[in-house]
Protein backbone atom coordinates (compact mmCIF):
# COMPACT_ATOMS: atom_id res chain seq x y z
CA UNK A 1 0.00 0.00 0.00
CA UNK A 2 1.71 3.48 -1.20
CA UNK A 3 1.01 6.73 -0.85
CA UNK A 4 2.74 10.16 -0.55
CA UNK A 5 3.70 10.34 2.69
CA UNK A 6 3.18 6.86 4.47
CA UNK A 7 1.13 8.61 7.49
CA UNK A 8 -2.48 9.00 6.37
CA UNK A 9 -3.82 7.06 3.33
CA UNK A 10 -1.17 3.76 3.13
CA UNK A 11 -0.81 3.20 7.29
CA UNK A 12 -4.67 2.75 7.39
CA UNK A 13 -4.56 0.60 4.31
CA UNK A 14 -2.32 -2.29 5.63
CA UNK A 15 -4.22 -2.01 9.18
CA UNK A 16 -7.39 -2.47 7.52
CA UNK A 17 -5.87 -5.15 5.00
CA UNK A 18 -3.68 -6.91 7.78
CA UNK A 19 -7.67 -7.29 9.09
CA UNK A 20 -8.94 -8.81 5.67
CA UNK A 21 -5.96 -10.88 5.59
CA UNK A 22 -7.07 -12.48 9.18
CA UNK A 23 -10.71 -12.31 8.51
CA UNK A 24 -10.33 -14.47 4.66
CA UNK A 25 -7.43 -16.78 5.98
CA UNK A 26 -4.97 -15.50 3.45
CA UNK A 27 -1.38 -16.51 3.22
CA UNK A 28 -0.46 -12.82 2.67
CA UNK A 29 1.77 -9.98 4.04
CA UNK A 30 1.09 -6.58 3.59
CA UNK A 31 3.57 -3.64 4.21
CA UNK A 32 2.58 0.42 3.49
CA UNK A 33 5.25 2.94 2.25
CA UNK A 34 5.54 6.07 0.83
CA UNK A 35 7.16 8.12 -2.75
CA UNK A 36 8.50 10.58 -0.58
CA UNK A 37 10.86 10.78 2.54
CA UNK A 38 9.94 13.74 4.63
CA UNK A 39 7.69 11.41 7.29
CA UNK A 40 10.29 8.38 7.16
CA UNK A 41 10.58 6.84 10.80
CA UNK A 42 7.29 8.90 12.17
CA UNK A 43 4.18 6.89 13.35
CA UNK A 44 0.92 7.51 11.10
CA UNK A 45 -0.23 11.28 11.64
CA UNK A 46 -2.76 11.76 14.42
CA UNK A 47 -5.98 12.05 12.53
CA UNK A 48 -5.42 8.84 10.83
CA UNK A 49 -4.90 6.96 14.40
CA UNK A 50 -7.73 8.39 15.82
CA UNK A 51 -9.84 7.28 12.55
CA UNK A 52 -8.57 3.78 12.88
CA UNK A 53 -9.57 3.58 16.17
CA UNK A 54 -12.51 4.63 16.36
CA UNK A 55 -13.42 1.50 13.78
CA UNK A 56 -11.09 -1.00 15.91
CA UNK A 57 -7.95 -0.83 13.64
CA UNK A 58 -4.82 0.23 15.36
CA UNK A 59 -2.07 1.95 13.58
CA UNK A 60 -0.02 3.57 16.65
CA UNK A 61 2.38 1.46 16.20
CA UNK A 62 3.37 2.26 12.49
CA UNK A 63 6.60 3.63 11.25
CA UNK A 64 6.92 5.66 8.11
CA UNK A 65 9.18 4.22 5.46
CA UNK A 66 10.06 5.61 1.76
CA UNK A 67 9.18 2.78 -0.85
CA UNK A 68 12.11 1.44 -2.42
CA UNK A 69 13.35 -0.54 -5.85
CA UNK A 70 13.60 -3.75 -3.45
CA UNK A 71 9.90 -3.51 -3.02
CA UNK A 72 9.58 -4.81 -6.57
CA UNK A 73 10.79 -7.69 -5.59
CA UNK A 74 9.27 -8.68 -2.23
CA UNK A 75 5.59 -7.76 -2.62
CA UNK A 76 3.63 -9.41 -6.10
CA UNK A 77 0.97 -6.46 -5.94
CA UNK A 78 1.89 -2.85 -5.27
CA UNK A 79 -1.45 -0.58 -4.41
CA UNK A 80 -1.05 2.95 -4.97
CA UNK A 81 -3.79 5.97 -3.49
CA UNK A 82 -3.34 8.58 -6.26
CA UNK A 83 -2.31 9.18 -9.87
CA UNK A 84 0.48 10.65 -8.59
CA UNK A 85 2.35 8.09 -6.40
CA UNK A 86 1.09 5.80 -9.44
CA UNK A 87 3.64 8.07 -11.26
CA UNK A 88 6.36 8.24 -8.77
CA UNK A 89 6.01 4.12 -8.38
CA UNK A 90 5.84 3.47 -12.02
CA UNK A 91 8.66 5.73 -12.81
CA UNK A 92 11.12 3.72 -10.15
CA UNK A 93 10.22 -0.03 -11.91
CA UNK A 94 12.97 -1.51 -13.98
CA UNK A 95 10.90 -3.45 -16.15
CA UNK A 96 7.71 -4.45 -17.74
CA UNK A 97 7.31 -7.07 -14.55
CA UNK A 98 7.57 -4.37 -12.17
CA UNK A 99 4.86 -2.10 -13.74
CA UNK A 100 2.30 -4.88 -13.80
CA UNK A 101 2.35 -5.09 -10.61
CA UNK A 102 1.52 -1.63 -9.98
CA UNK A 103 -2.91 -0.55 -9.86
CA UNK A 104 -4.81 1.99 -8.48
CA UNK A 105 -6.12 0.61 -4.97
CA UNK A 106 -9.99 2.11 -6.03
CA UNK A 107 -9.74 -0.42 -9.14
CA UNK A 108 -10.64 -2.98 -6.73
CA UNK A 109 -13.27 -1.78 -5.63
CA UNK A 110 -14.48 0.57 -8.84
CA UNK A 111 -12.85 -1.96 -11.93
CA UNK A 112 -10.84 -0.23 -14.42
CA UNK A 113 -11.95 3.44 -13.25
CA UNK A 114 -8.71 4.86 -12.14
CA UNK A 115 -10.50 6.43 -9.35
CA UNK A 116 -8.09 8.12 -6.65
CA UNK A 117 -8.56 8.11 -2.79
CA UNK A 118 -8.13 11.45 -1.67
CA UNK A 119 -5.39 13.32 0.09
CA UNK A 120 -6.97 14.02 3.54
CA UNK A 121 -4.03 15.94 5.04
CA UNK A 122 -4.71 19.45 4.36
CA UNK A 123 -8.34 18.87 5.12
CA UNK A 124 -10.77 18.01 8.06
CA UNK A 125 -11.63 14.79 9.85
CA UNK A 126 -14.60 14.20 7.60
CA UNK A 127 -11.75 13.09 4.80
CA UNK A 128 -9.90 10.35 6.78
CA UNK A 129 -13.51 9.64 7.69
CA UNK A 130 -14.04 8.91 3.40
CA UNK A 131 -10.60 7.61 3.56
CA UNK A 132 -11.50 4.92 5.63
CA UNK A 133 -14.45 3.81 3.93
CA UNK A 134 -13.07 3.92 0.47
CA UNK A 135 -10.49 1.78 1.57
CA UNK A 136 -12.31 -0.56 3.88
CA UNK A 137 -14.30 -1.46 0.87
CA UNK A 138 -11.58 -1.61 -1.87
CA UNK A 139 -9.63 -3.94 0.89
CA UNK A 140 -12.61 -6.25 1.21
CA UNK A 141 -12.46 -6.74 -2.34
CA UNK A 142 -9.29 -7.47 -2.77
CA UNK A 143 -8.86 -9.90 -0.32
CA UNK A 144 -12.33 -11.29 -1.36
CA UNK A 145 -11.06 -11.89 -4.90
CA UNK A 146 -7.43 -13.27 -3.03
CA UNK A 147 -9.12 -15.86 -1.35
CA UNK A 148 -10.59 -17.10 -4.53
CA UNK A 149 -7.55 -18.02 -5.87
P1 LIG B 1 -0.47 10.54 2.85
O1 LIG B 1 -0.81 12.06 3.21
O2 LIG B 1 0.22 10.56 1.51
O3 LIG B 1 -1.82 9.89 2.79
O4 LIG B 1 0.40 9.99 3.94
C1 LIG B 1 0.15 13.09 3.16
C2 LIG B 1 1.16 13.14 4.07
C3 LIG B 1 2.09 14.17 4.02
C4 LIG B 1 1.99 15.14 3.04
C5 LIG B 1 0.97 15.06 2.11
C6 LIG B 1 0.05 14.04 2.16
N1 LIG B 1 2.92 16.19 3.00
O5 LIG B 1 2.74 17.10 2.17
O6 LIG B 1 3.89 16.19 3.76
Amino acid sequence: MVCLGNICRSPLAEGIMRQKIEKYKLNALVDSAGTIANHVGQHPDSRSIANGLKHQVDISSLVARQFTKSDFDKFDLIYVMDASNYKNVIGMARNTEDKKKVNLLLNELYPRTDLEVPDPYFGGDEGFEKVYHLLDLACENLAMNLAKH
